[in-house]
């Protein structure tokens, strides 16, 4: 049902702080905490002894204490402490998994332990880098991840889920404008869509400073099995594109149950660095716009799970890049079941300059 030989986002980094997280992550509840010298841990949530859950007990120093009967655990899972005797059973130790920072998020390996190679942490970059500026944000979203993949890879729907944000209404509908969908190393899927002279939606009136009609790009990449990013692009039709607004909008996506994911978003511009307004006014247009999803797709969800049912029924030409991505990932979930070893290395999101891509298509 998931991917587990890759790397998934297990938090932002400035949410680790002095206490823990306790966060379920492929349908597993663990706790997520950073020690005093800067490493990162994630272990069962799970008392070996009672299986209470460690969450429910407290954070000493680095170690964690279960609130049952107060067994200490370390970052590594070591029992170090077990309340009146000396001897530890050696069973009493809790499973750990890879976990480390990059780019401003934590990330965490479900996998097999010796393959997780940081070297295979996706390139997100944009998000902490200083020619950049990150808006972002967290939803809870009750639907699984594949649906949240299809919504992202089929901007069309913009137009009727999104038209008080970032969508152009019916007259100049999204849909109308053709995706170029291409797919690479069997792992990687691009739909590109150019919309000259339309109508700056809300959203991008904001981030232009005000109405006007603009030249539109948008370019939704999808690594299997989670990873998506949208490359937009825009400026007012009188500028040229050299000069266009570019946004990076990161969609990280990691499976909580199946029928839940966490929704990890970050709007990353290239331009009004400074405007600290901007920055609030992008992260609010962003949230209400995936508040937006959030409702369509967990009503898809129910349906699913009332009609026992999977999506989608009847394909359009707008499922393209979503059925291709599906077809990615069960290949991949194929792989990984017929061999719990098998990896793959994801190619960068954007090969080299963001430019790059727009000029390629
Ligand atoms: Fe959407």
């Amino acid at each position: 049902m998931f991917i587990k030989n890759t790397w998934y986002v297990a938090g932002f980094e400035k949410e680790f702080g002095e206490s823990f997280i306790s966060r379920r992550i492929l349908d597993l509840p663990l706790v997520l905490y950073r020690t005093s010298d800067g490493r990162y841990v994630a272990m069962d949530d799970c008392c070996p002894h009672r299986l209470l859950p460690l969450s429910k007990g407290k954070r000493v120093g680095d170690e964690m204490q279960c609130g049952y009967h107060g067994m200490c655990f370390s970052a590594d899972g070591e029992c170090t402490h077990v309340p009146g005797q000396t001897n530890i059973p050696s069973a009493a130790r809790v499973a750990t998994y890879p976990i480390e920072a990059r780019h401003g998020f934590v990330w965490i390996w479900m996998g097999e332990a010796d393959l997780a190679d940081s070297a295979l942490i996706p390139d997100v970059h944009w998000h902490n880098s200083p020619e950049w500026k990150s808006s972002q944000g967290y939803h809870h979203i009750e639907a699984n991840y594949t649906l949240l993949n299809d919504n992202l890879l089929d901007l069309s729907h913009e137009t009727y889920v999104h038209s008080r944000t970032i969508g152009n209404d019916e007259e100049e509908s999204i849909a109308a404008y053709a995706a170029k969908t291409t797919v690479e190393h069997d792992c990687l899927v691009r739909a590109h869509r150019e919309m000259p002279n339309i109508e700056a939606p809300p959203f991008f009136a904001l981030v232009i400073g005000r109405p006007c009609r603009i030249n539109r790009w948008q370019s939704a990449i999808h690594l299997v099995p989670s990873i998506n990013l949208t490359v937009v692009g825009v400026h007012p039709v009188e500028e040229e594109r050299a000069d266009a607004r570019i946004g990076h909008v990161l969609h990280l996506l990691t499976p909580e149950s199946p029928g839940s994911t966490h929704y990890f978003w970050a709007f990353v511009r290239n331009y009004r660095l400074d405007d600290e307004e901007l920055t609030e006014g992008i992260r609010k247009a962003s949230a209400a716009t995936f508040d937006e999803d959030k409702q369509i797709l967990e009503c898809q969800q129910k349906q699913m799970e009332r009609l026992n049912s999977k999506v989608p029924q009847v394909a359009i030409k707008l499922d393209e890049a979503p059925i291709r991505a599906r077809r990615l990932l069960e290949q991949r979930l194929e792989h990984e079941a017929r061999n719990p070893r098998h990896v793959m290395a994801p190619p960068p999101l954007v090969p080299q300059h963001s430019f790059a891509i727009l000029e390629e298509v």
